[in-house]
């Protein structure tokens, strides 16, 4: 396993939150419930980072898994190869 997390696609996910729901996002990129985790990380040195809507919105949630500012895409998977 190595230390990079899996680029599952290299544009975010759109996804309706609900405000005051807490969602789990998928950090290594093995989760088959994209873009959220499916405790597919045990083993690894990866785990969900939480998420809790502050309102109720679409939020744009990284699929790269390269954002500086996870869960949320911030952009950086256009410097990706
Ligand atoms: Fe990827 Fe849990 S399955 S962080
Ligand atoms: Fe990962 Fe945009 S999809 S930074």
């Amino acid at each position: 396993m190595s230390d990079a997390p899996i680029i599952v696609q290299k544009t975010p996910y759109p996804v309706e939150v609900e405000e005051g729901k807490t969602y789990f996002w998928c950090s290594c990129g093995q989760s088959s419930k994209q873009p959220f985790c499916d405790g597919s990380h045990k083993g690894t040195a990866f785990n969900p980072v939480k998420y809790t809507a502050g309102s109720t919105k679409k939020a744009f949630f990284c699929g790269c898994k390269h954002s500086v500012n996870q869960p949320l895409c911030d952009g950086s998977h256009a410097k990706l190869d």
